[in-house]
């Protein structure tokens, strides 16, 4: 079952879960910042429907309403 993913910039895409949120945000026209690309610097950090997610080792979950909203994360640590 594929889940429609409300992005920051307005964008709406329909993915399916277990996609890499980085090809996942690709697909919807909207870009995640990324750094490390190994899940340790947190420059990728993303809200998915209020909790904090490194998009770059995390896939699209599962969600039980069908929708997820992301956010970017507003406070980066560094
Ligand atoms: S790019 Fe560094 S934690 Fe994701």
């Amino acid at each position: 079952m594929s889940l429609t993913i409300h992005w920051p910039n307005g964008c709406i895409s329909r993915c399916a879960p277990g996609r890499d949120w980085l090809l996942a945000a690709r697909d919807a026209g909207c870009s995640i910042p990324t750094g490390c690309l190994g899940g340790s610097c947190g420059a990728c950090e993303i809200e998915v429907n209020g909790q904090v997610v490194r998009a770059c080792i995390a896939t699209v979950p599962a969600s039980r309403s069908g929708e997820l909203r992301v956010e970017l994360a507003s406070d980066p640590h560094w």
